[in-house]
């Protein structure tokens, strides 16, 4: 869909007049999981597929929720923003519209929205955050309210939070507002400094995986992951005063990890506390040019993530096991909160159409699923279009 294809689309649905319009990427993170909620390091991109927001500020005391993508539409009181219906899609926009209104803030005028995306559904690459961000900086702009960015992607994440369930960390929304054209974004969770590192590939891609697999994160699964690791952190108290897994470096946890008795705790707080290292040893890796160790690094997140985090799953793993066996594959991991969605592989050029055909035939042969192959474009984070 074209630009002025989706401003047809606004004019057919809300009638002539001004407008505006605004757009938010998803995410593809390489490398750096679980660990955003535990104030550890990320490294993620934003993609050039995302969530488009039209808004006109009108003269009612409604404001008009649609969807291109979905049936479900909805008129609601300026004083109701902060209402969710049922379990529909516009609680994320009405999600974020309660964090303006606990500011303090009072909406004297409505809106008509438009949403359109075209990030493929619940593939992980985080058309949540997308459309949590897209609306608050749609709203924000519309309303002239001044808010920073930093806070507008703190009000996305709370929206999450407190209208879909999840608690999730820090990574998506501040992605989908603060990417770069073809750099990675080098984030400390912690303290939010972060740094824009360039995604030189030399000869290679990113190339995205779709597993397509029923099996979709939920807000369940995350949140006992959140849970587990504060068990973690009330376990190694004793021994030595931390508020997060972030805060312990892998030598010291490797001395430390007996005094956590329960198994599975132990195992979660291993993987996030090797994968904040890993984190960094690849952006340096990456910084050096040695992307065969960029790559290897790739491949033991994932097995972490699928031994001692057990976030994969049979379709995840198929996929990575797949991937790992062309030539040309320099590293292969499963991208985004797990149990489903995407893989993401850096992929030599020419190798490329092999890995598609060949990891799409034994991928389906496996599991009975179609995947879907999209070469990432890295591209920049939330801004205004017109
Ligand atoms: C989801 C969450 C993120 C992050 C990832 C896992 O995408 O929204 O905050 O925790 O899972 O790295």
């Amino acid at each position: 869909m074209t630009i002025d294809q989706l401003k047809e689309k606004f004019i057919e649905k809300y009638g002539e007049g001004d407008f505006n319009g605004y757009f938010s990427p998803g995410r593809v993170n390489l490398i750096g999981e679980h660990t955003d909620y535990n104030g550890g390091f990320v490294f993620p991109c934003a993609l050039s597929f995302g969530i488009y927001c039209l808004i006109r500020k009108t003269g009612r005391k409604t404001v008009r929720f649609a969807s291109l993508n979905m049936d479900f539409e909805a008129e609601v009181s300026v004083k109701e923003l902060n209402k969710p219906i049922g379990k529909e899609w516009v609680n994320y926009l009405i999600g974020v519209f309660a964090q303006f209104l606990k500011r303090g803030i009072e909406f004297e005028s409505g809106a008509d929205i438009l949403i359109y995306g075209d990030v493929p559904n619940g593939a992980g690459l985080s058309s949540s955050a997308a459309l949590e961000v897209v609306t608050a900086v749609a709203i924000n702009e519309t309303y002239n309210l001044g808010i920073g960015r930093l806070d507008l992607i703190k009000m996305s994440q709370k929206a999450e939070h407190e209208f879909a369930g999840v608690m999730c960390g820090i990574m998506d929304q501040f992605t989908s507002c603060m990417g770069k054209e073809n750099h990675a974004i080098f984030l400390n969770c912690d303290t939010l400094d972060f740094e824009l590192v360039p995604v030189k590939l030399d000869g290679a891609k990113i190339v995205i995986s779709n597993t397509n697999s029923p099996h979709k994160l939920d807000s369940g699964k995350y949140n006992e992951r959140v849970s587990e690791c504060r068990a973690a952190v009330e376990a190694i108290k004793p021994y030595k005063p931390i508020s997060a897994l972030g805060e312990i470096s892998l030598e010291e946890f490797n001395k430390l990890e007996d005094k956590i008795e329960d198994d599975t705790i132990r195992r979660r707080a291993r993987h996030v506390v090797s994968e904040i290292k890993r984190t960094q040893d690849a952006i340096k890796e990456l910084k050096a040019g040695n992307l065969g160790n960029f790559g290897k690094l790739m491949n033991e997140s994932h097995d972490s993530l699928r031994d001692d985090y057990e976030v994969t799953g049979f379709e995840l793993d198929t996929m990575v096991e797949e991937a790992r066996k062309i030539d040309g594959v320099i590293g292969s991991r499963m991208t985004g909160g797990g149990f489903g969605g995407c893989t993401v592989s850096l992929v030599k050029i020419e190798a490329i159409d092999t890995f598609i055909k060949q990891v799409g035939e034994n991928y389906e042969a496996k599991t009975g699923l179609k995947p879907e192959f999209y070469v990432a474009e890295i591209s920049d984070g939330g801004k205004k279009l017109f």
